[in-house]
């Protein structure tokens, strides 16, 4: 019998949980199927790789031993999905130098570990008629169609340890202290770290903020005897003012006033109305370092077996899925361009909302 050729690859940001699901996904190819029946091409740095054909044939002794090991492996890079069907200034037609590399490399089925850009151009990839599966990967939990992406419980409990040692120093110093917590467009990662961490303020980009009304969550705490408080802020904040705007010309507009992020902002507006010395910290990529958590190397190595039987049965164009605590898949189709965001009346946030967490609205 032929041998299955599978090629990997991860794409986007990284994030723990990575190595664990390539792990996963060639264990349990290798056990199902034989050492015999498979071989596995790694394609270097994500779609990059694909497309300039840097891949090579992998020994199975190179799956074990990354279990807990963060990053990935194969290399990531970040190669935007709209860039995609453009040829640009190199002359290269991406697309079909991809096919051509999935031909070149004769593979049976690719599998594509990544977020939300990763599984637009799996899609792609998969309307082109390749065998494709996608993982999703992200700290920031936002792809639809998934209750969880893997690498994002890791991140909360990082970010949540930052807010654990900032509530110490900023008790100490009687300070404000705003962490900045990453998550461009959907504020998961803000929401579960700020409630696990005893955030006093949470600011994410799905509620946008009214500094007047942050200011007045410091006032009463300082009122009720508490001389610090701790603003969860998400990287993609933006103020209620803001919000009449468009993308394009909020971003137009921070860039003209020299700003990336709305946390310094907030830190100045909030420290003048209230006479406390407030500071930033940005734990920034940190977030997306170090081991995965036991719950990351538990959901991504279920991932990483679900991959492998719909290998095993040839079926393809899914990403695998967790919905409602069970591992699954959606078509890529049903998928691919969407994002999930909080919504701002779901349970999570009316939980905190009931502690006299303040969302700055
Ligand atoms: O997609 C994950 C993520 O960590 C986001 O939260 C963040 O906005 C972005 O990646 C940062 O990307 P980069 O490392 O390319 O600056």
């Amino acid at each position: 019998m032929a041998k299955k050729r599978i090629g990997i690859l991860t794409s986007g940001g990284d994030c723990p949980g990575l190595n664990a699901t390539i792990r996963g996904v060639a264990k349990a190819c290798f056990e199902r199927m034989g050492e015999d029946s498979i071989e596995i091409v790694g394609i270097q740095n994500g779609y990059y790789g694909l497309i300039n054909n840097i891949a090579r044939d992998m020994n199975p002794m190179e799956f074990s031993g990354i279990l807990t090991q963060g990053g990935t492996i194969l290399g990531t890079k970040r190669q935007p999905f709209k860039m995609m069907s453009v040829i640009e200034e190199d002359n290269v037609d991406k697309v079909k130098a991809m096919k051509d590399t999935y031909k070149k490399q004769k593979l049976d089925c690719l599998l594509t570990l990544g977020g939300n850009g990763t599984h637009k151009t799996a899609n792609l990839l998969s309307e082109e008629g390749l065998n494709v599966i996608g993982l999703p990967k992200t700290i920031d939990n936002d792809i639809f169609g998934t209750d969880v992406t893997f690498g994002f419980h890791t991140a909360v409990d990082t970010a949540t340890d930052v807010i654990d040692k900032l509530h110490t120093t900023a008790a100490s110093h009687s300070r404000i202290l705003l962490v900045e917590i990453m998550g461009n467009k959907a504020g998961w990662l803000t929401l579960y770290a700020g409630i696990a961490g005893g955030a006093d303020i949470i600011v994410i980009p799905e509620i946008p903020y009214d500094p007047q009304k942050i200011i007045e969550a410091v006032n009463r705490r300082t009122k009720s005897g508490k001389s610090f408080s701790i603003i969860a802020v998400a990287e993609g904040a933006y103020d209620i003012n803001e919000a009449q705007l468009k993308k394009k010309e909020r971003a137009k507009r921070r860039a003209e006033a020299g700003i990336t992020t709305a946390t310094s902002v907030l830190a100045a507006e909030v420290q003048k109305a209230t006479g406390i010395e407030a500071r930033v910290c940005v734990p920034g990529h940190m977030l997306r370092g170090g081991s995965p958590s036991a719950y990351d190397r538990i959901l991504a190595t279920k991932f990483g077996v679900r991959a492998a039987s719909l290998i095993e049965k040839g079926i393809y164009g899914m990403s695998v899925a967790m919905v409602d605590g069970t591992i699954t898949e959606n078509k890529l189709s049903d998928i691919a361009g969407k994002t999930k965001f909080v919504t701002p009346d779901c349970q999570l946030v009316q939980t905190a909302r009931k502690l006299g967490v303040s969302f700055g609205d």
